[in-house]
């Protein structure tokens, strides 16, 4: 098996996501729950099927590890790392920006990746040690180094905890960069990171899903991308994703 069938794969079941995806957009939902701050649907999980089928039907002997819970052969060193739809609540409410984000992860090295905004008609696609595309052209992070010309997403998770760590972050950037945005999508702020539409993006405490494609995507664009595990919870990872220039350590 080559990594193209691998890439293919993905392409093909970010594809089928987004169809389902677009063709629900709008539409009357079905809620499975409302939190504080999040929304789960019944089409998260139909996405996540969506995507199952299709890697396991070719690839049988594969892990897949989704928000929406994990299928086949867990103990095999090749895992798919799944969110069906990053940005459901964007979705809910009728907003346009959210995604399909698919990583391949072969014995703990993540290997390749694929974002999907089916609005947009936008994919973006990466292997390890390749060029990051997008819709087949090569991007690359912004070149701009000062604060103060950046344009910076800042995420906010969906526990108390959470926002409070991204609070003070929040009030520490909006006055020192030109814009500050709450986008609402993990992994299409690191594929704008990556394209240069974005400088930066940060966020307190995220899954491994909403970053692991994306995080190789900045990479393999030329910029930087750091995930550091919260000590008391491994599974959360804190990142920081930027353009390799800017720096963001300020008083
Ligand atoms: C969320 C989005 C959001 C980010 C949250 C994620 P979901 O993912 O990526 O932008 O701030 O931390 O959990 O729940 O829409 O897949
Ligand atoms: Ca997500
Ligand atoms: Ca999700």
């Amino acid at each position: 098996m080559t990594n193209s069938q691998y890439l293919k794969a993905a392409v093909d079941a970010a594809h089928a996501a987004g169809t389902l995806l677009k063709q629900n957009f709008g539409r009357q939902l079905d809620v499975h729950k409302f939190e504080a701050h999040d929304i789960k649907l019944d089409l998260d999980v139909r996405s996540q099927e969506l995507i199952t089928g299709i890697l396991l039907e070719r690839f049988p002997d594969h892990a897949i590890y989704g928000e929406e819970g994990i299928a086949g052969k867990q103990d095999s060193p090749f895992q798919w790392i799944v969110d069906p739809i990053d940005g459901t609540v964007n979705f809910f409410y009728g907003i346009p920006h959210f995604c399909i984000s698919i990583a391949l992860r072969h014995e703990g090295k993540m290997i390749l990746g694929v974002i999907f905004d089916p609005m947009r008609n936008e994919l973006w696609e990466v292997e390890d040690g390749g060029q990051a595309r997008l819709n087949g052209q090569p991007v690359r992070v912004s070149p701009r180094a000062r604060l103060s010309d950046a344009v910076l997403s800042v995420g906010f998770a969906k526990s108390k905890a959470s926002i409070n760590t991204g609070l003070p972050m929040f009030e520490k950037m909006v006055v020192r960069v030109r814009k500050c945005r709450l986008m609402g999508s993990a992994a299409l702020d690191l594929a704008y990171v990556a394209t240069g539409r974005l400088d930066a993006y940060i966020e307190s405490s995220v899954n491994l899903w909403d970053v692991a494609a994306g995080k190789l995507l900045v990479e393999a664009a030329g910029g930087c991308c750091e995930l550091t595990p919260h000590p008391d919870q491994p599974d959360k990872l804190a990142i920081i994703a930027t353009n390799g220039v800017l720096d963001l350590n300020v008083d």
